[in-house]
């Protein structure tokens, strides 16, 4: 089994949920106190070995890659100045070593197609994706804890989390027949995209994918379901009739970042131990 090192994030979403604050800048840029939200999943991902970031991205979303770039001049200007502790903050040394690779989707047609551009990058590996809206506080991480049951498991693995039976219409829901026997992983049998009436369970899916790259054969050519969007859930489903593929109750604090009450919560949360000191 090979190591995975590649992350795959799509970031091509317009944020419409935060507009205005999204008119001129990506929701992925939006702070969470004085870091941006997507550097958090980027972190993340680092931390659990990733070594190659790929964003699938759109052209409003250049600040993302500005980002995670130098600023010589910005740089230049702190250590003339003699504030050089926020040089690391701006340089980190986690992000080093890190390569960052831009693909841009051309037209927004879902999660599905997003995946189906990193195709190239990847060739036969397994790859981690993260939906940086989804913020989930950990040690060890979401997708590490998802990397150590693919290490065991050695097949794709969805990160799950339980919803109450009024929020099952938000997300992917999957059904097994381990469920009710108190395991942390289950061998998925169905998975559905946002269903209307009679969820299949209360296990959704988070934004944390190990995903097979034989992945891109359900992805390509697959029509759009759900929101009129090629959706990542449909080529699942496809992709368990010839494959298993493990769904794992993650440990760990999330906040939907995607929704303004999430990402109140979020930096509600963070903000507990700024206002303590
Ligand atoms: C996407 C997926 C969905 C998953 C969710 C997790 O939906 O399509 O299956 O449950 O992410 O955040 P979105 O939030 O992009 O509508």
């Amino acid at each position: 089994m090979t190591k995975i090192t590649k992350a795959v994030f799509p970031v091509a979403g317009l944020g419409t949920r935060f507009l205005p604050a999204t008119k001129a800048i990506p929701k992925e840029m939006l702070p969470i106190i004085d870091r941006p939200l997507i550097e958090y999943a980027v972190e993340e991902a680092v931390m659990a070995g990733i070594t190659e970031i790929i964003f699938i991205t759109s052209h409003t979303k250049r600040a993302i890659e500005d980002h995670f770039d130098q600023n010589f001049e910005l740089e230049a200007k702190l250590i003339k100045s003699g504030k050089h502790e926020y040089l690391e903050k701006i340089n980190r040394k986690i992000f080093e070593n890190v390569k960052f690779t831009y693909v841009r989707q051309k037209s927004q047609k879902g999660l599905g197609d997003a995946i189906l551009q990193a195709k190239h990058l990847i060739q036969d590996e397994a790859f981690a994706v993260l939906l940086a809206d989804d913020l989930i506080l950990n040690d060890p991480s979401c997708t590490a804890q998802l990397m150590s049951v693919y290490a065991q498991k050695n097949c794709s693995i969805v990160g799950l989390n339980i919803v109450p039976d009024k929020d099952a219409h938000k997300y992917g829901v999957i059904s097994s027949d381990d469920v009710g026997h108190a395991e942390q992983t289950f061998a998925i049998n169905d998975i559905v995209e946002k269903p209307t009436e009679n969820a299949p369970s209360n296990l959704a899916v988070v934004g944390r994918y190990i995903l097979s790259a034989t992945i891109f054969n359900y992805l390509e050519n697959l029509a759009p379901s759900v929101g009129g969007e090629v959706q990542l859930t449909d080529a699942i489903k496809l992709m368990l009739k010839d494959e298993l593929v493990i769904g794992h109750l993650y440990k760990g604090l999330k906040f939907d970042c995607g929704s303004r009450h999430g990402y109140a919560q979020a930096i509600t949360h963070l903000a507990k131990d700024i206002l303590a000191n």
